[in-house]
């Protein structure tokens, strides 16, 4: 998944690599949350508006971006890797469905985050049990990605770099390009003015 603002132009010939990109935004977004759970802990009210701030990015980008790599992976790769009947395609088959279903306990994971950051009090006043849940939370979300992301890493990509013909590479790419259109059209205007880096 791609940010607005970041000095990254994806490469859709290479889709395989940017769903490992997409993990390693996932990564910090969630590093940030657990930074803002320290803060929120000392109760600082000036980092308290700077913790919420990225509590907020973290939220949006989760809502907005971690739909769509979802989508990547259900609707532009997985289809291709169920079609292969290689024998390596089959050790797939298990992890995606395992895959699957963690992202529906993502989805509800993320539903109960999100309404529960919109019932935190802003002004610095959140109390211990609050802080204690906020910092749960983000914590059980760390340890919910961290395997899924390194069975797609470790498992689920590197068969399909192996099994998947350059044509359904080159399929999959398009779809994802066509998917994150709007997005990357914000990303090329902002990047008018800088050089495009990876990453
Ligand atoms: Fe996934
Ligand atoms: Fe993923």
């Amino acid at each position: 998944m791609f940010q607005i603002n970041q000095r990254f132009i994806p490469d859709f010939t290479k889709p395989l690599d940017l769903l490992v990109h997409c993990h390693e935004n996932i990564e910090r977004q969630l590093e940030a949350l657990a930074r803002a759970a320290e803060v929120r802990r000392v109760g600082d009210s000036l980092n308290t508006a700077q913790a919420f701030a990225a509590i907020d990015a973290a939220c949006k980008h989760f809502a907005v971006a971690g739909i769509r790599h979802t989508a990547d992976e259900e609707e532009s790769l997985f289809p291709r890797l169920r079609k292969s009947e290689t024998s390596a395609g089959d050790e797939a088959l298990a992890a995606m469905s395992e895959l699957e279903s963690q992202h529906r306990t993502a989805e509800d994971m993320h539903r109960q985050f999100d309404e529960f950051v919109l019932s935190l009090p802003r002004d610095g006043s959140a109390d211990t049990r609050e802080l204690d849940s906020f910092g749960e939370m983000t914590a059980e979300l760390a340890a919910f990605y961290r395997p899924h992301i390194f069975m797609e890493n470790n498992l689920v990509f590197p068969i399909a770099g192996r099994i998947l013909s350059d044509g359904e590479i080159h399929a999959q790419g398009e779809e994802m390009r066509e998917r994150w259109k709007d997005i990357l059209q914000k990303i090329n205007a902002t990047a008018a003015n800088v050089s495009p880096l990876p990453g």
